[in-house]
């Protein structure tokens, strides 16, 4: 992989392995997709959370979150990292995206965005538990760039080989936490061995 792989954090922990292999088992019902899925963003949250900046106060010398920081979930497979992230960081904000990938193309279309006029925001967790072809993931990343977010944290928990390599060609300066990266991205842009369609398997729509 190029120099910007250095901006690549796999999440390879004993508990992000055993959660993700269940999490692959296409006979677990939505719930314990949800729970899983659920489970996987909190251990993302303290990796993605490692170097946020710390701030001593007096007089106990205690240390606080500098930053402000704020949860971009892409609709709607990203809703499902809200929940553990907002547990490890409550005072973080969320700001929904809506992208989806239009089928016959693979582009993304953006159809949801109600981002603030300005961006106080110093850094963004963007979430979306896959990152396939990149297109949607890329879009968003440049949706927030224009906005003036200048750190970005990606947190995924599938990535193919080639979407996330199309990710940091777009975006080096970013950086992307991933619990696996599988090699095979079929016609249909679907990630192989993959999951399936996380938002279906999500909220039972399949
Ligand atoms: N989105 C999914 O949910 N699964 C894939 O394999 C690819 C994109």
């Amino acid at each position: 992989m190029s120099s910007t792989s250095s901006k690549i954090r796999i999440l390879n922990h004993p508990l992000v392995l055993h959660k993700l292999s269940l999490l692959r088992d296409k006979r677990i019902k939505s719930a314990q997709f949800r729970s899983l899925l659920n489970e996987l963003s909190l251990l993302l949250a303290m990796r993605a959370s490692q170097s946020l900046l710390e701030s001593p106060i007096a007089p106990y010398q205690g240390v606080k979150l500098r930053d402000e920081i704020a949860l971009f979930p892409i609709m709607r497979a990203g809703d499902g990292l809200v929940d553990g992230m907002l547990t490890m960081v409550p005072s973080a904000r969320v700001h929904h995206l809506g992208l989806y990938r239009e089928k016959s193309t693979l582009l993304p279309v953006e159809y949801y965005n109600k981002l603030p006029a300005e961006c106080t925001v110093d850094v963004g967790f963007v979430l979306d538990p896959m990152v396939a072809t990149s297109g949607t993931a890329v879009a968003a990343v440049n949706i927030l760039k224009d906005w003036g977010l200048k750190r970005i944290k990606f947190c995924a928990v599938i990535a193919s080989r080639a979407g996330i390599e199309a990710l940091t060609a777009a975006h080096p300066d970013i950086d992307i936490y991933v619990c696996a990266i599988d090699d095979v991205l079929d016609e249909r842009g679907y990630i192989i061995p993959g999951l399936g369609d996380a938002g279906d398997r999500l909220f039972k729509t399949a």
